[in-house]
Parts: C-alpha cells; structure tokens; sequence
C-alpha cells in the first residue's frame, strides 16, 4: 500500500466507524476557551466540590454592570408546568454543555450561546427525575461526556454528541444491573441524578432509588470510562462477612434498599480517596424491619478510589427514622488550627449541623457527642438511643419546634397553624413520625439540601444555603394483608399514591394537588391515562402496574370521599405493625407560607477553622410575600452557590424568581437580576474569549413556580 493510502486510512480509522468529525462551529467555539481552571470543567467546580473560581474580572466593584450576555432556551418544559432544570453546566474549551428539562444533552458556543449539538437520551420524556450535571473525561483525542439519564449512564463524545459505541451496551449501560440482586420490577430501580465524580479512568457513582419497601440498595460502584465496565462494588448494605452486617437483622441485606449517596461525591486525587456521603435505609420513616444502627446508611463514608475499600466511615444519624439522608456532597477544606494546616472534609446535613473531619483519618476536628434521645417509637419500633451531634460549628437553622417558634407571619396564620398543631406532636429534634403527625423542624428537605456548600479558601468560609420549614412525619397502619380487593386497593393507593398525594388526599396545597372531587376535573379515561403515563413530577406507572391494577385505583379514587379515606387504613388494622407514609407534607398555614416563624431560608458563612458563623441572612421571599408588599421573610431554596476571587458569591435558588451576587465578606446584595422562572440549579462561570460569563438554568418548577427552560449568561459589557 501506498503512503498515501496508508495516511487516508489511518485518518478514517481514527475516526471509527459510525463517528462524526465535529462541526467547524464546534472548532470555532474551541478557539476562544481558556486555561483548565478558568472554565468551569467539572460538576461543581472540582472533584472537591469547592464551588469556587479564581475569576475576578467580575467583582465587588464591577458588578453591577452585569447584564444578560446571551440567553438560550431549551424548550421543552413540561406543557402541564411542573418541569424542572438542576443542571450546572459545565465550560470546557471554549464550550459549554447543558440540558434542557426533558434531559436532552446540548452543546453550546460558550460566548454566544449558539447551539452546536445535541442529544436525545431514551427517556420518559414526562420522567420526573432531574440531572444536576455531566462528567468529562478526556485522553488525547478521546472526549467524553458521562451522562446520567433515567437509569442509563451514557458516554457521549463530547465533540459530536455521538454515543461513544464502544462503552457498555452502544454507548450506555443499565444501573439497575450487577447489584447482585433483581431490581427491575421496582417503580424506580436506580437513577443517575447527581453526577459521578473521576478518579483516574473511574467514573464513582451512586444514585437515587425509591424511598419506600423494596428499594434497590444503594451500593457505590465505580466504572471503567473507557469500557462501562465495573470496577469495584462497595456494599452500603453489608453481606454476610462484611463489618457493619451485624447493624441489620441477619437477612435485610437481601431486601433492604437506600443507603445510596445521590448527593454526590467528592474526590481527593491526590490521597486516592473518595468521600461519599449516603442516605437513609427504606422505607424512609418507620424501622420496625431493620433493627439496628444501619450502617453504613447516613454515613459518610471514606473509601479507597482505586478498590472501593472503607478507610473510615462516620455514621451522622443511626437506624435513621426521619429521613435525614446526608444531602450535600463533602467539600474538601483546609482549616488552621494552632498554626497548623488540616486537610479536612465538610459534611453539611438536613438537620442543619456541619461534621467536620480529618480526610486521612476520620478524626473529628470538633468533638462529636453521643447525645442521648428517648423517643417512644411506633409499636415495632426500637429507635436508637443516642445520635452524634458536634459541638461546633453551632447549627446554621432551628433544631426544635415549639409554641414559640410558630409562625407570627399574621396573627390569622399564627391561629391557623396552632389550631392545627392541637392533635399533633412536636418538640425537639429526634420526635419520630407518628399516627398523630409529628412536626419536624427543619424538615425533610433540610436544612442542607442536594445545591451543598460552596468553599473559599481565601476566607476560610463555607457558604451555605439552607431551609427552615416545619414537615409533619406522619405514618398509617396498615392492616394484616388479608388479601382482600378492597383493602390491597386502598392500600396500593398508599403505597403508589399516598406518599404525595397524602393519605387524606389533599395534596400538599403546593405542587401537588388534592384528588378530593378529581372526578368533577377529569373524566374516568384521563384519569387511568393520567395515572398509566404520569405528568409533570408524577411519575407514571404504566410499566408497573397492569391495566386492571390501574383500573382498580383509577375506580377507587375517582370514588372515595374525604369521610371514607380514612376508614380505609384503619380497616383490620388491630395492632398490626405494619406502617406506611401517610405523605410528605409541610406544616403550613392557610396561605401556603411555612408554619413557624421566618425566616424561612438562609445563607450562612461558616468560619470552619473557628467553627463559628460569620453572618447568616435570610435568602429570597415567597410570591405570596412579596404579593403582600414584604420582604426579606427568606424562602426555601435549591441550588447551591459559586464563590470567585472576585470576592462574591452567585447564588439563585430561590422561588423569587432572582439570581443575586452577594459580597462574600458580609453577605450584601450587591447585584441581582429577575429570571423568566427561578434558577433550582447551581450556576457556574467561565471565561471564554478573555470575558467572564455567570450562566444559570431557570427550570423552575418547584415550590409551586412555573416551569421555564432558557440558560441564562450574565457578563460585563463588552468594550471595544
Ligand atoms: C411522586 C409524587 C406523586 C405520586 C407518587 C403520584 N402523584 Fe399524582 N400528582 C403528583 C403531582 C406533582 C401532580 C401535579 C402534576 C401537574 O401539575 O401536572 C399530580 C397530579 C395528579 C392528578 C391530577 C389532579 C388534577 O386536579 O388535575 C391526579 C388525578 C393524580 N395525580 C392522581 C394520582 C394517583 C391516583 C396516584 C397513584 C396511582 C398518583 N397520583 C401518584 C404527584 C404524584
């Protein structure tokens, strides 16, 4: 063969067949990126989760020039307005990678916000399961991206947007495979939400799985990013011969699922160790059928990267009850303390403390206490009798809820929410759920939440953005299974239903609606449609259910009346000791605002080496707030912050419809700018073309807010 021909071919090869050459607008976009550190090249910022940027050209003094540089709308948000965006898009060579509400991956010109590609993963595209973000990968000419979609983890060349054929099954594979156990008939099995994190030719992942009986187990496993192949398993629930087995009865390690990390992980290169933090054991809110502590679910746990092999682990809430999954991946700090630098992690929780440790060793920087809780269980139940709490930093929210924390919003509200806490049970921390409804404050979305902490190593502060809302955790009896229609109608209902729709089915008077006289809203034939292929955040169970299962619930909600639902759970129940979750609902007061005392979110800058706070604010306002001419009361929020060198820190998350720069320093809004649907996401900035862009996904759909599908870059006037 000639040279020639020899070259020609080579090249074609290269190229592989079934694989594309990118576009020339794709090479146009590469040529204005920048160096590694000034883009925004991993989920959060690094694998140590820092959330941080040493771009400053934006900063405290030029700041409130920003204006909208580009915007880019993804379309595609759900036509019935509950979609949603938690994506933090990722800058890499000049361009920027995101994805639009029905998980359609797309690739952007970083400066212009011109689409490049795009592709279309085969998902639900009603699936109400969000992507927080992409992984790249790269060697050489090889660029990927890792793309959790549903419950496929796809690699997709980052040039094309052409699935990478020669990893998995065409370019993906099935998590819901080689967990040692058959999860396929579960409503969810396992779902890739939160990105994994690199290590070396790892992809580490974890992964959201249902909350209810017959969960998949949240096992941690890491990828070959070549092949899809895997590489090492760790068993967050224990088999026999595996230490933390003896936390459990001798047979849960078949059956019992969660103890997942779906908050993601992060990874320190150089010590080779992976820190991930998991969540609460299933069925979320009742334990009778795992006595024990539970290891290692709401554990943070500090595992060899190369082999998946514990190193230390700390377990945050033991034989957990209320759902208190750790939310928030660690951040990787590095504190002084007597003059000395301590490579430590963060692990922020939904009950609003902050553990802090020494990467290497686990050793608590503070002291952590065992503090006793007597706390009289359902009957079942042995709940634990201690929990660890530190003793510093001072919790960033409420711990407790009482007569005084109760709203005083208006004295109507105030009245309301007492009313209502009559038959209710409330007080401290550790109250577990209850037939009466037991008030948990913070609830069960944090405190902390899935947005984490963002880190500044110039300040030594870690900024957190938290809620502080009151939930009831309340649970139903459940009557033996006699097997009759009825009841295993009335029961699937709860099982399938109950949990956001509530077992009284009036919703949460928020994002879900009451089902209370459905049949004067929807006829018989949309309603078994509606429950067959889901909509918006309800899921569909058409692959679920049979169609005469579907037709028994679409008959029997169509029909109950308010006065005969709770006949239902109480039917036979006796003193069975089977439980289930009556719903996940707020304490709220007639408006719909939380039932205790404002403020009802915040931002809070945490001196980790003092284990002090700073200063803490109250973040973003309620519609009905604002409606009624106040301000400042702090809302619940989702997404987390990005801190610059600039000295600010951009943060939207609000249900206020905003994104604001805050001076890091003091927490003063020091720049803020209205979005067409609020940003539940975290942002991310980047140079590109020597310019710093903040950009921002307002999806929207939370809280009660309408869905949106555009990007948003923000940048300082362009100079010419
Ligand atoms: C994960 C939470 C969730 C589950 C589980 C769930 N739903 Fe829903 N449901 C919702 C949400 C959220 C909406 C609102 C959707 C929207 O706004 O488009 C909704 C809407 C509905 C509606 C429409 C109400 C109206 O007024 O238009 C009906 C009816 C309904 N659900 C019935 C059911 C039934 C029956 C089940 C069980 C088989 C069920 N849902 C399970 C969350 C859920």
């Amino acid at each position: 063969m000639s040279r020639r021909w020899g070259i020609a071919l080579a090249g074609l090869l290269a190229c592989g067949p079934g694989e594309h050459a990118p576009s020339p607008a794709f090479e146009r976009a590469r040529t204005q990126g920048s160096a590694a550190e000034r883009e925004w090249r991993t989920y959060l910022g690094d694998r140590g989760v820092s959330h941080h940027s040493p771009l400053d050209q934006i900063n405290r003094d030029t700041v409130t020039g920003l204006e909208l540089a580009w915007s880019y709308d993804a379309g595609e948000a759900s036509e019935y307005d509950v979609s949603q965006i938690q994506f933090n898009p990722l800058v890499v060579k000049g361009v920027l990678y995101g994805a639009s509400p029905s998980l359609r991956l797309f690739a952007l010109d970083a400066a212009t916000g011109k689409e490049l590609w795009s592709f279309r993963p085969d998902v639900d595209p009603n699936g109400w399961n969000p992507s927080r973000g992409v992984v790249y990968w790269e060697d050489g000419d090889d660029e990927r991206l890792l793309f959790g979609a549903g419950p496929h983890l796809h690699a997709i060349d980052a040039r094309t947007g052409v699935p990478v054929s020669g990893f998995g099954n065409g370019g993906r594979i099935d998590l819901r495979e080689g967990l040692g156990r058959d999860v396929s008939g579960d409503l969810m099995g396992v779902v890739a939400t939160t990105p994994g994190t690199l290590f070396e030719d790892l992809l580490i992942l974890g992964g959201r799985v249902n909350e209810i009986e017959g969960a998949a187990p949240g096992h941690v496993r890491a990828f070959d990013v070549r092949t899809g192949e895997m590489r090492w398993i760790f068993h967050t629930i224990p088999q026999p011969g595996e230490p933390g087995h003896e936390t459990w009865p001798e047979e849960a390690w078949k059956t019992a699922g969660g103890a997942n990390a779906w908050a993601g992980i992060s990874v320190d290169h150089e010590r080779g160790l992976a820190f991930v933090p998991t969540g609460s054991a299933t069925p979320d809110l009742y334990g009778g059928a795992r006595a024990g502590n539970n290891l290692f679910a709401n554990t943070l746990l500090a595992l060899d990267a190369r082999t998946g092999e514990r190193r230390w682990h700390f377990q945050a809430v033991h034989h957990d009850i209320w759902d208190r999954d750790l939310p928030s991946p660690p951040n990787l700090v590095t504190l002084e303390r007597n003059g000395v630098s301590i490579p430590a992690v963060a692990q922020l929780t939904k009950t609003g403390d902050t553990f802090l440790f020494h990467r290497e060793t686990g050793e608590p920087i503070f002291p952590v206490r065992e503090v006793p809780v007597q706390v009289p269980g359902l009957p079942g139940e042995v709940p634990a009798p201690s929990q660890p709490q530190p003793t510093r930093p001072p919790p960033f929210v409420r711990q407790q809820f009482s007569l005084d924390t109760v709203t005083d919003y208006s004295p109507e509200a105030r009245a309301q929410v007492i009313s209502r806490l009559e038959n209710m049970r409330y007080g401290p921390l550790y109250g577990p759920a209850s037939l009466e409804g037991t008030v948990s404050l913070p609830g069960l979305d944090g405190g902390a939440e899935w947005g984490g902490g963002a880190w500044d190593a110039e300040t030594g502060l870690l900024f957190v953005n938290a809620n502080d809302v009151p939930w009831v955790l309340r649970m139903v009896q459940l009557g033996e299974d006699t097997g009759s229609l009825s009841e295993q109608v009335a029961q699937g209902y709860l099982y399938l239903c109950g949990a956001c729709h509530g077992l009284d089915m009036q919703g949460d008077a928020g994002a879900v609606p009451s089902l209370i006289d459905v049949d004067e809203r929807l006829g018989l034939l949309e309603l078994y449609r509606l429950i067959r292929d889901g909509r918006g955040r309800m899921p569909g169970l058409g692959g679920t259910l049979e169609w005469w299962q579907n037709a028994a619930i679409t008959w029997w909600v169509y029909n109950a009346r308010p006065e005969d639902v709770p006949a239902n759970w109480a039917q036979s129940a006796g003193d069975s000791q089977r439980f289930g979750n009556a719903g996940y609902q707020k304490l709220l007061d007639a408006n719909g605002l939380p039932g205790a005392e404002p403020p009802w979110g915040t931002l809070t800058a945490l001196d980790l080496s003092a284990g002090r706070i700073r200063w803490q604010i109250p973040l973003g306002d309620y519609a009905q707030v604002r409606e009624a001419g106040r301000s400042g009361l702090g809302a619940e929020n989702y997404g987390g912050a990005v801190v610059t060198a600039g000295g600010l820190l951009f943060l939207a998350a609000t249900p206020d419809e905003r994104i604001r720069a805050f001076d890091k320093r003091t927490g003063e809004v020091l720049w803020e700018a209205e979005l067409p649907a609020s940003g539940f996401a975290t942002p991310a900035t980047y140079e590109a073309n020597g310019r710093q862009f903040v950009v921002i996904a307002a999806g929207g759909g939370k809280l009660g807010r309408p869905s949106g599908s555009q990007y948003l870059a923000f940048a300082l006037p362009e100079t010419h």
